[in-house]
C-alpha cells in the first residue's frame, strides 16, 4: 500500500473519471480487491515503464507488488475509474509533459491485491514510433476482476495511410517526429477503448465487450465526439 501511495505521489498526471450516485463500490485504490456490480465505478491503474521492469525473477508481477520496486524506478502511473459495463474511451494526453518513451515505453494495466490482475506489457513508444490506439478488455467473474488484456485488431485501420507505420503486423504507429511535442503536428495522445466481459457480483452478464466487438465497424465514434478533433483521427476509422 505504501508503495502505491508513493507511486501516486510520484506521478505526473492523474485522470479520474467522474463518479456518480449509482456507484456502490467504496474501493478507490487500484491495489485493493473489490467486487463490483454493473454501474459501479471501478478503479484500475496503467503503469508506464520498460518491458523488463514489470518482471521479477522472470515472472510478470502486478505493478502493486513491492518486489518490482516501481515506485523507486522511472515509472509513471495513470489512474482511471470507469463505470462497469459502460463503454469508455480513456485518454492520456502526451502533448505537454508526458511522453511514454521517456518512461520505458511500455504500459501495463492492473488492479487488485490478492487477485492482482495485470495485462501483458503493451508497447507504446520508443524514440522512433508511438502507438496511440488501444482496446483493453476487463474480464470479471462474479464481480471480481480476473483478467485484463489488450485486444488487437491488426493494421487494417491504417492500411494505405503513409502517416502510419504498421509495427509487427499488429499496431498502427505514428513516427514520433510527427507528434506535436516532437516538432510535428499530430496529437499523439493515447486513447484506450475499454470493454467489460464476464459477470458482475449479481451474476449479471457484462455486455460492453459484445457491443464493442459488434459496433466497432459502425458509429461508436459518435460517443466520443467531444474528442473527435483532439484525438488522432485514427479513431475515425475504428468507430
Ligand atoms: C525464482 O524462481 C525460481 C523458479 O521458479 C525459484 O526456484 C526461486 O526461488 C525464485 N527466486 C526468488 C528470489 O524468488
Ligand atoms: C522502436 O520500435 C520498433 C518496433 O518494435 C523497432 O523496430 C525499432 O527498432 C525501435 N527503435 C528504437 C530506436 O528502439
Ligand atoms: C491534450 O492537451 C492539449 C493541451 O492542453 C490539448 O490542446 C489537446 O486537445 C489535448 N488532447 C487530448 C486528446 O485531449
Ligand atoms: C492519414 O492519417 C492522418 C492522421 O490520422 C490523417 O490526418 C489523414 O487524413 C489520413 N490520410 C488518409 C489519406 O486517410
Amino acid at each position: 500500500m505504501a508503495m502505491m501511495e508513493m507511486m501516486v505521489m510520484a506521478m505526473m498526471f492523474l485522470t479520474m473519471l467522474v463518479v456518480d450516485a449509482g456507484d456502490t463500490n467504496t474501493v478507490y485504490q487500484p491495489c485493493m480487491d473489490t467486487t463490483v456490480r454493473t454501474g459501479d465505478g471501478f478503479t484500475f491503474g496503467v503503469a508506464f515503464d520498460s518491458y523488463t521492469s514489470f518482471f521479477y525473477n522472470q515472472t510478470q508481477l502486478s505493478p502493486c507488488d513491492q518486489r518490482l520496486g516501481l515506485s523507486s524506478a522511472n515509472s509513471q502511473l495513470a489512474l482511471f475509474r470507469p463505470k462497469v459495463d459502460e463503454i469508455s474511451l480513456l485518454t492520456i494526453n502526451t502533448t505537454t509533459n508526458f511522453f511514454p518513451s521517456n518512461y520505458g515505453g511500455y504500459m501495463v494495466a492492473f488492479a487488485g491485491q490478492k487477485y492482482a490482475a495485470r495485462s501483458l506489457p503493451a508497447f507504446v513508444a520508443n524514440s522512433t514510433y508511438i502507438v496511440t490506439s488501444f482496446t483493453l478488455v476487463l474480464e470479471f467473474s462474479q464481480g471480481q476482476l480476473q483478467n485484463l488484456y489488450w485486444k488487437r485488431y491488426g493494421c487494417s485501420s491504417c492500411a494505405g495511410n503513409s502517416t502510419f507505420v504498421c509495427l509487427n503486423q499488429q499496431d498502427c504507429a505514428f513516427k514520433t517526429s510527427s507528434c506535436i511535442n516532437q516538432g510535428g503536428s499530430v496529437d499523439c495522445s493515447i486513447g484506450i477503448q475499454l470493454a467489460f466481459s464476464g459477470t458482475d457480483k449479481n451474476y449479471v452478464a457484462l455486455n460492453s465487450w459484445y457491443e464493442v466487438a459488434n459496433l466497432r465497424q459502425y458509429s461508436l465514434y459518435g460517443l466520443y465526439s467531444n474528442l473527435k478533433n483532439s484525438l488522432s483521427s485514427q479513431f475515425n476509422g475504428l468507430f
